[in-house]
């Protein structure tokens, strides 16, 4: 499987840290942020990894990340989002990467604690669709957020007013390659996006989508608010493990 970032947008909730940066290479704790999902799919065993990026900073990405020798890769591939179409219009970018594979996509604000690589190997024996990770939050309505029924999801609201479950969609999804296609049958939603939630009920009409739960705390980190949590959360994380070494 492949795995690939999406670090385009403006960052505008972040203005004006964002001015002259780009929101993912903002400090999370000790490290750039784009640095956290990188290493969520590289610890889930994904060595083909695409950052897409965008905005007046990209060639910080390529200084910072060169080619992935941080992260014990001998190569990452780059490509270039214009304007911010939204987050299935940064993923179209991706078909000539994925070339037929299966990818793994991760937002570049989404901050993990523990690890995908379970949900990772099922996905590789699913036959075809996709998968995504639910995590239960105590503020739904700023994500996607499931509807299940039994064991399946049967919908998903984009930031819905009355929420109808506490399970945000977290920004990690499997896709096999028919989600290009389905990305090309988007039309822009109200805030002007092409939305990776359409992408995913087109999976769910299809009965095609699985799930599971994320262990551990996930946070975003697109809002003061939440990139303010995100460093606490890795710096007590990093605290927490110094504390058992030294045990
Ligand atoms: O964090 C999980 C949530 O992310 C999901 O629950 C939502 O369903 C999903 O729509 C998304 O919500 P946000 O409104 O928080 O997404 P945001 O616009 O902040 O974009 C998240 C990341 O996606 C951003 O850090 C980079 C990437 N992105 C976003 C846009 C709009 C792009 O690469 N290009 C874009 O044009």
């Amino acid at each position: 499987m492949k795995g690939v970032v999406l670090a385009g947008g403006t960052g505008s909730r972040l203005f004006p840290l964002t001015k002259i940066t780009n929101k993912h290479l903002l400090p999370i704790y000790d490290k750039p942020m784009i640095y956290y999902p990188i290493q969520a799919l590289v610890d889930a065993g994904i060595r083909d990894i695409l950052i897409v990026t965008g905005g007046k900073n990209a060639g910080d990405f390529l200084r910072l990340l060169a080619n992935g020798k941080h992260f014990g890769l001998t190569h990452i591939d780059y490509t270039y989002q214009e304007g911010e179409g939204g987050i299935a219009d940064a993923l179209a970018l991706a078909e000539h990467f994925a070339d037929g594979h299966k990818i793994c996509v991760i937002l570049g604000d989404n901050i993990i604690e523990g690890s995908i690589r379970e949900a990772v190997d099922d996905f590789r024996k699913q036959p075809c669709g996709a998968k995504i990770l639910l995590k239960e939050v105590p503020d739904a309505e700023r994500f996607g957020v499931a509807e299940i029924a039994g064991d399946r999801i049967i919908n998903i609201e984009e930031k819905p007013k009355r929420p109808k479950s506490n399970y945000a969609v977290t920004g990690i999804y499997m896709y096999d390659d028919s989600v290009f296609a389905k990305v090309r049958t988007l039309v822009p939603s109200g805030r002007g996006e092409l939305e990776i939630t359409d992408v995913n009920n087109a999976y769910i009409r299809e009965g095609t989508m699985s799930f599971a739960y994320l262990e551990g705390w996930w946070t975003d980190a697109g809002t003061f608010d939440s990139l303010l949590r995100a460093g606490n959360l890795v710096a007590q994380s990093a605290k927490g493990r110094t504390a058992e070494g030294g045990a």
